[in-house]
């Protein structure tokens, strides 16, 4: 099994440097894959109220007897943004998790143009404070915004999740974590498969270190100090992708696959972009 390590975040969490994206995983098979990860050695589990799937997150955590290992994290959805708002939506993410704690709460889109993110964030900080959120944090947010959350609050986000992958890999948002001590996590970090594991450039690497090109990614993504959560149905590809941590890209490699940029793969824009 492999073990998948961990760094502090800035409210002292250790956190662990790959996860499992859960979207799309729902039902009775989405339990089965998300208990094959935790028995796959993974302890970061990725929801959101919008994928519909916090009862099978909270149900697979259950069923791996292993809830005190694991960190579950779960999202604001853009129709619950606002301080009261907020307070019943992790109350009602709580009821269907079916667990006593979201152990990282993110806000998952800011969506400027309601403009009620921070008072979001601050109904979490009390959430954080009553003992039912452990760390808080964001999605998709810009050095801008997260400059205003920190001046209003003054509490920095732990996290802020977001597009990256080799074909945006966020040279100035991955800065402005590093001088802020938030942790990068990466959302899409095999761009969904795609033509990603096909390019020449990921072919030689990992061929050069004996792993597959998913896996020589999935390094690239941990050496740049992000936290990816590949998403994977399959408990074989499950372990494939936890299994990372014992060879290292050179730094060379690892410019050769940032210089596959080419911008979003989604029209993702945090300035124009919004989910309800
Ligand atoms: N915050 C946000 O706004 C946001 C947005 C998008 C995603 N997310 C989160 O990020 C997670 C990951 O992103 P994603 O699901 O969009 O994409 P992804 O993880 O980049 O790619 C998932 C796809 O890759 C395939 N795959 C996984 N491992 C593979 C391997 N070893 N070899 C070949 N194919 C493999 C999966 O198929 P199989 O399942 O068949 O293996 C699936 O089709 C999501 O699940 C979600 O938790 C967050």
């Amino acid at each position: 099994m492999p073990t998948i390590p961990t760094v502090s975040l800035n409210d002292g969490t250790r956190f662990p440097e790959l996860g499992l994206g859960t979207y799309n995983l729902r039902g009775d098979a989405g339990i089965a894959a998300i208990v094959s990860a935790i028995e796959s050695g993974y302890r970061l589990l990725d929801s959101a109220v919008n994928y519909e799937n916090e009862s099978e997150v909270g149900e697979a955590v259950r069923r791996s007897g292993l809830r005190d290992e694991l960190i579950v994290a779960t999202k604001v959805p853009g129709r619950d943004h606002g301080y009261d708002e907020a307070i019943r939506s992790a109350h009602a993410s709580l009821e269907r998790l079916g667990l006593e704690k979201i152990d990282l709460y993110l806000i998952h889109w800011p969506n400027p143009s309601v403009d009620r993110y921070v008072d979001t964030f601050r109904a979490m900080i009390s959430l954080q404070a009553d003992g039912l959120v452990g760390s808080v944090g964001v999605s998709n947010f810009t050095p801008a915004m997260l400059t205003r959350l920190i001046d209003e609050t003054g509490v920095t986000p732990s996290v802020n999740q977001v597009e990256l992958h080799p074909y945006f890999p966020q040279a100035e948002l991955r800065a402005f974590h590093a001088a802020h001590g938030i942790r990068t996590e990466s959302w899409s970090p095999l761009a969904r498969r795609s033509e990603l594991l096909t390019e020449q450039v990921v072919t030689d690497t990992a061929t050069a270190h004996g792993v597959t090109p998913t896996q020589a990614v999935l390094r690239w993504h941990t050496q740049l100090d992000a936290t990816p959560i590949p998403k994977s149905a399959d408990a074989a590809r499950q372990i494939e992708n936890a299994d990372v941590f014992a060879f290292t890209l050179t730094e060379a490699e690892i410019a050769a696959i940032s210089a596959l940029e080419r911008g979003r793969l989604w029209d993702g824009d945090p300035d124009t972009h919004e989910e309800m």
